[in-house]
């Protein structure tokens, strides 16, 4: 038996649709409020967590594997075996805000963001010193009401971005879903998790 965990959310949804598209299970589990389920066709059970908490179930043991956007593994640089690019969730981290100007040419930039480490790493390079104002959500509202000059946060279709009236200065990196495990899951249940990955990745 495999534990997995499943993000909630959008990418949960693209998720629960590709282990059925790949006859990973039979029927299109449907989680409602329901926070553990077994299924039986699979032997496996699904917890549905935040997605920021999929790496704490399997840093911890409690999940053997998880599915994961490659932003929340930049961020948190946690010690896991990254198995499959799943090719779903689909995204890039950017840098965006009102004034380009600022961002292009001072020395010091005030950027709101829910990734803090990503935008440390991405502006040391630049060399500019930033102040960060560390958010969990509504990243894009932070330019419009001068809480901070630029925001670093994900992008999917645009259309946050697009409706706050926000462009987009630069593209940090390219995101998409990646199966994680943990170590001794790996070596403890190594059958099941290559089987597992072999389906996924046909
Ligand atoms: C994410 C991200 C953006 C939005 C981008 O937020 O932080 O705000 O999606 O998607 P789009 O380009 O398709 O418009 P999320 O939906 O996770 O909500 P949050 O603001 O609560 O973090």
């Amino acid at each position: 038996m495999i534990t997995c965990a499943i993000p909630t959310g959008r990418l949960g949804k693209q998720t629960l649709e590709l282990l059925y598209n790949k006859q990973i299970t039979e029927t299109l589990i449907e989680p409602g409020r329901q926070l553990q389920i077994h299924d039986n066709t699979s032997n496996m059970t699904f917890l549905f967590v935040k997605p920021s908490d999929v790496i704490t179930y399997v840093t911890s043991g409690l999940a053997d594997i998880g599915i994961v956007g490659s932003d929340i593994i930049e961020e948190t640089k946690a010690d896991l075996y990254e198995l499959l690019d799943l090719n779903i969730g689909q995204c890039q981290m950017i840098v965006a805000g009102f004034d380009e100007k600022t961002y292009q040419e001072s020395d010091h930039v005030v950027v709101s963001t829910k990734f803090v480490n990503t935008a440390i790493e991405f502006f040391k390079n630049r060399h500019q010193t930033i102040d960060i104002k560390k958010l969990n959500g509504s990243v894009e509202l932070a330019p419009i009401i001068s809480l901070s000059d630029v925001i670093v946060d994900i992008t999917e279709t645009g259309t946050t971005l697009k409706e706050n009236g926000l462009h987009i200065f630069d593209t940090i990196s390219k995101v998409s879903a990646r199966l994680i495990c943990n170590q001794a899951s790996f070596y403890l249940k190594q059958q099941p998790i290559n089987t597992l990955k072999e389906r996924l990745s046909l």
